[in-house]
């Protein structure tokens, strides 16, 4: 039943010339039939590099705002029009304003992970594998780094010489991981190295022996000599890399490790929206766009 539904999205994208990105925490069979897949901002540059005119995003709703603000032109499609990332739209752009109204001394950086109308009052976006060197670039010492606070105070351990100010905004499937979580799968696989994704809570980071992105994690655990390894991020993660890695030992650093929003997304959701019969398609002003294109460039231009 599945290769039959996979063959029909196949057939039917290839007949309208339409590209799939998919997300690293995507079930296994979205990820199978994708043009592209990887982390955020990599399927925006892929999209955006690529020649189609409409493109499907089988990821959260800011992931397809991102897609739509590199490639405006473009028709984007988010394949399941629930899948939103709570971390994302924990905060407004009034209150990014209002906070700038009286630090206008500070540099806003803004998480990938955030709405575009989040982007468009922020002044520099990073991503969790650009976070660090893009903070360290940025000709200012002061810096409010929203949302997630995880995240901002992994890159502020890295930068002391900057000040951070942080919001108590996060993922809340990372978060949920405790410290003594850490030390128990440690106990259980003595053998197994940790590695964990930087929105994890310093508790959990203190632990690790390597600390970066979904692609990051992955690029580490296929190059390295070691045999096992515990994961401190999303469950298709440790999917993916044992089909990667078959000689290599994976193991879920917690068995609630599971991102609902982008377990929201279905093969049946990619064939309505390769049909044309789902999905939500991605509308942004133009305002908006060119606004939040700022912060992105801003980004690219630092790294
Ligand atoms: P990456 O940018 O590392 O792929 O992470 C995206 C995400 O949503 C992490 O929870
Ligand atoms: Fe958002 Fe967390 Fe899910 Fe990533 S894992 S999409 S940050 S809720």
């Amino acid at each position: 039943m599945i290769s039959k539904i996979q063959q029909e999205i196949l057939r039917l994208k290839k007949e309208k010339g339409i590209t799939i990105l998919a997300h690293n925490y995507v079930a296994k069979e979205i990820i199978e039939i994708a043009d592209y897949n990887g982390d955020s901002f990599k399927l925006s540059r892929d999209a955006q590099k690529d020649n189609a005119d409409t493109c499907i995003m089988c990821g959260v709703h800011f992931m397809a705002e991102t897609a739509k603000i590199l490639s405006p032109k473009k028709k984007v499609i988010l394949a399941q029009e629930i899948a939103g990332c709570p971390m994302a739209e924990q905060f407004s752009a009034e209150d990014v304003v209002a906070f700038k109204k009286e630090h206008p001394d500070y540099t806003v950086v803004a998480y990938i992970n955030t709405t575009a109308a989040l982007k468009t009052v922020c002044d520099v976006c990073v991503t969790s594998a650009s976070a660090v060197d893009i903070c360290r670039k940025i000709e200012n010492d002061k810096i409010l780094f929203i949302p997630d606070r995880n995240l901002g105070s992994y890159v502020a351990d890295m930068i002391p010489d900057k000040q951070f100010v942080f919001w108590n905004g996060g993922c809340p499937v990372h978060a949920r991981i405790t410290a003594n979580d850490a030390a128990r799968a440690k106990e259980a696989h003595p053998e197994a190295l940790l590695l964990v994704h930087p929105e994890c809570i310093p508790a959990v980071t203190e632990q690790a022996d390597f600390i970066g992105s979904t692609t990051a994690i992955m690029k580490f655990a296929e190059q390295s000599q070691a045999k096992s390894f515990i994961i401190g991020t999303e469950i298709s993660i440790v999917e993916q890399l044992e089909y990667l890695c078959p000689d290599k030992r994976f193991y879920s650093l917690t068995k609630n490790l599971i991102c609902p929003n982008m377990k929201s997304i279905t093969l049946m959701d990619v064939l309505r929206a390769v049909k044309g019969e789902g999905g939500l398609e991605i509308k942004l002003d133009a305002d908006v766009i060119e606004k939040a294109s700022v912060c992105i460039n801003e980004m690219l231009r630092l790294g």
